[in-house]
């Protein structure tokens, strides 16, 4: 099975102020773009080859899980912003935070603690434990929580390529106006 780049769905300058154009060029289109053509070359002829990205990043290790890891979080990623963004969640999955949270904008502090105090490279996520409760977790590098059983709902990116050529090193800054261009609607429907 061919992995594909994943289409962005709005304009590569879309998303700014957030997000400059700029960014989102290397991002997606050097960055998401190398690992999935490097997996595209490690899988012919292993296992891993006809299982689904979230099975290949459950079961591999190296660098095929370092590839696989990237690619599933930026499908994510990317698909979880809109220009049009920004606001609360709504319906169930608001319930669920706060539930799990206190509040939403306690939410949003704890989230970000996590993701500014990630050493070096990774990703802050909102996950879904089996029993629908939910819970922030830390991955270091490529990692995905679909490797603790958990359903990846809102990933943040904290790689340097995410946000070092519009926010320098100030990435609370950067995690901060992410908030803006959230589609809640997306999230929402990772979560239903
Ligand atoms: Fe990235």
């Amino acid at each position: 099975m061919k992995i594909e780049l994943v289409k962005l769905p709005y304009e590569t300058k879309a998303l700014e102020p957030v997000i400059s154009q700029r960014t989102i060029e290397l991002h997606h289109g050097k960055h998401l773009s190398t690992y999935v053509n490097n997996l595209n070359n490690l899988l012919p002829g292993t296992s891993f080859e006809n299982l689904s990205l979230e099975d290949i990043v459950r079961r591999s290790d190296g660098a095929i899980f370092n590839n696989a890891g990237q690619v599933l979080n930026h499908n994510l990623y990317f698909t979880q912003f809109s220009p049009k963004g920004g606001g609360n969640p709504s319906g169930k999955l608001a319930e669920a935070i706060n539930a799990a949270f206190g509040t939403f904008e306690n939410f949003q502090k704890e989230f970000e603690a996590a993701a500014t105090s990630l050493f070096g490279s990774g990703w802050a996520w909102l996950a879904e434990m089996k029993d629908g409760r939910l819970i922030i977790v830390k991955e270091p590098n490529g990692g995905n929580p679909v490797t603790k059983e958990l359903i990846p709902l809102l990933g943040f990116d904290v790689w340097e390529h995410a946000y070092y050529i519009d926010y320098e090193n100030r990435r609370a800054e950067h995690l901060k106006a992410l908030w803006q261009i959230i589609d809640w609607n997306v999230v929402e429907a990772r979560y239903e």
